[in-house]
């Protein structure tokens, strides 16, 4: 403790900002490919395209695009641990945050870890970054959420892939959103989604995906009342875990439900309408889903200063959490919508063919010098893989 702050000081997310990929496809091609009605996508699902990585693109490239900004704008002196949230890891051992930690030269006198639990892990490693900075205000800790949703070619889950990453810095007196106590936890052993390590692609039971997804909405809302939460009236937005957009409006109308509310066509837009602006377009980014939902709430809304907002974080298998922030009066000086509209603008479409392609490499296991193809605009690349080693750059 350096700076004796009390310890009752706001602790939150002080910055935020997110990356996505060089591709995407929209889904009129993978409709026009599949036969499929393309009201099922736009409408039945809710979403218009998905980012896809170039070859030279993966986890760690697109969070170290995320993270970069915010080191650019706050110095990195007060960061002394980086937790790195993902389901589609790409070690079994080392943590993809120390390549981020790398690129970003951030300093050696600090800690990188990485967390899992599918799409649920980056509110996890929100709330441990809480504790530390709790124990020690003078530290910041940088939170990154970067995943890329890959399901088998022609599967029902093919429609709901793609890829970003969202990194947050989080600290006491934020700039952005004060997280508040307390949280409703959920916890339930099911078989929706997984994916053993010797595959690339996920499993999922799609229905009874989305029934355990509504069931931990229940669960972890009874827990948060319990804890003495607040009222469902009190918040001005809520910002689900979107695995597809659609899924927020089946969560939000199953939580007016089952807490014995109307469920108004127009209130639930109003609630959850702004929050999926940005999946819509990028697809489900896994553990960055929620936070790209926040990020899309915070730079689409004028009048959120001082009124809370509702997380629900969900992640197969299952685990989740709902809590609450209050957004800081003042918060929309400090947003990077700009940016963020760019970053979803700059990526080159691709068509259905092109899109297969990328989707059907993957590294040779034999140890030997594997270049990849020079595909990205964005600041940095993976550039290959030689004796077993992943070889990063910036551009
Ligand atoms: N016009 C408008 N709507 C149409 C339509 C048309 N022409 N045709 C179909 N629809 C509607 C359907 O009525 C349906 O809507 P409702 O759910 O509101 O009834 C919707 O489009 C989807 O249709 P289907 O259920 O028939 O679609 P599907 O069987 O192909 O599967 C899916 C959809 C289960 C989401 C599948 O894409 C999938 O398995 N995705 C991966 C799993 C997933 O995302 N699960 C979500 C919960 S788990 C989670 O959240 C964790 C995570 O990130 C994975």
């Amino acid at each position: 403790m350096s700076d004796g702050m009390s310890n009752d000081s706001p602790i939150g997310i002080h910055d935020l900002s997110f990356a996505t990929t060089e591709f995407v496809l929209p889904h009129a091609a993978l409709a026009e490919y599949n036969g499929t009605e393309i009201g099922k996508y736009h409408i039945g699902i809710g979403q218009q395209s998905m980012s896809v990585p170039a070859a030279d693109e993966d986890i760690v490239t697109m969070a170290a695009a995320a993270a970069a900004p915010l080191v650019a704008r706050h110095g990195s002196d007060r960061i002394r641990t980086v937790l790195f949230a993902t389901e589609s890891s790409i070690d079994q051992a080392k943590s993809a945050g120390v390549y981020v930690h790398s690129l970003l030269g951030l300093p050696s006198a600090g800690r990188v870890v990485e967390l899992k639990q599918a799409c649920y892990g980056a509110t996890a490693a929100l709330q441990f970054a809480i504790g530390l900075v709790r124990r020690d205000p003078s530290q910041q800790v940088l939170v990154i959420a970067s995943d890329v949703s890959k399901y088998e070619l022609d599967s029902p889950g093919e429609a709901t892939q793609g890829a970003a990453a969202v990194a947050m810095l989080v600290g006491t007196d934020p700039a952005l959103v004060r997280i508040e106590e307390p949280s409703g936890l959920f916890t339930a052993d099911v078989m929706d989604f997984w994916r053993p390590n010797y595959r690339d692609a996920a499993l999922v039971d799609g229905q009874e995906s989305i029934s355990a997804y509504l069931q931990a909405v229940e669960g972890s809302w009874k827990d948060y009342g319990e804890q003495g939460g607040r009222p469902l009236e009190d918040f001005a937005a809520f910002c689900y875990h979107q695995p597809f957009t659609k899924m927020a409006y089946k969560a939000h109308r199953h939580l007016l439900n089952y807490s014995g509310h109307d469920t108004d066509k127009d209130a639930v837009e109003r609630a959850v309408g702004a929050s999926t602006a940005y999946n819509a377009v990028i697809g489900n980014s896994y553990t960055a889903s929620v936070y790209l939902g926040l990020a899309a709430l915070l730079d689409r809304t004028r009048d959120l200063d001082g009124r809370p907002v509702g997380f629900l974080s969900y992640g197969s298998g299952s685990v989740a959490e709902f809590f609450s922030g209050t957004v800081v009066p003042g918060y929309r000086r400090h947003l990077r919508d700009a940016e963020h509209r760019r970053a979803i603008a700059r990526r080159t479409p691709l068509d259905y063919a092109g899109y297969r392609r990328l989707h059907e490499r993957s590294f040779p296991t034999d140890g030997g010098d594997h270049p990849t193809p020079a595909q990205t605009g964005g600041p940095f690349r993976l550039a290959g893989l030689r004796d077993h080693k992943r070889l990063y750059e910036a551009r």
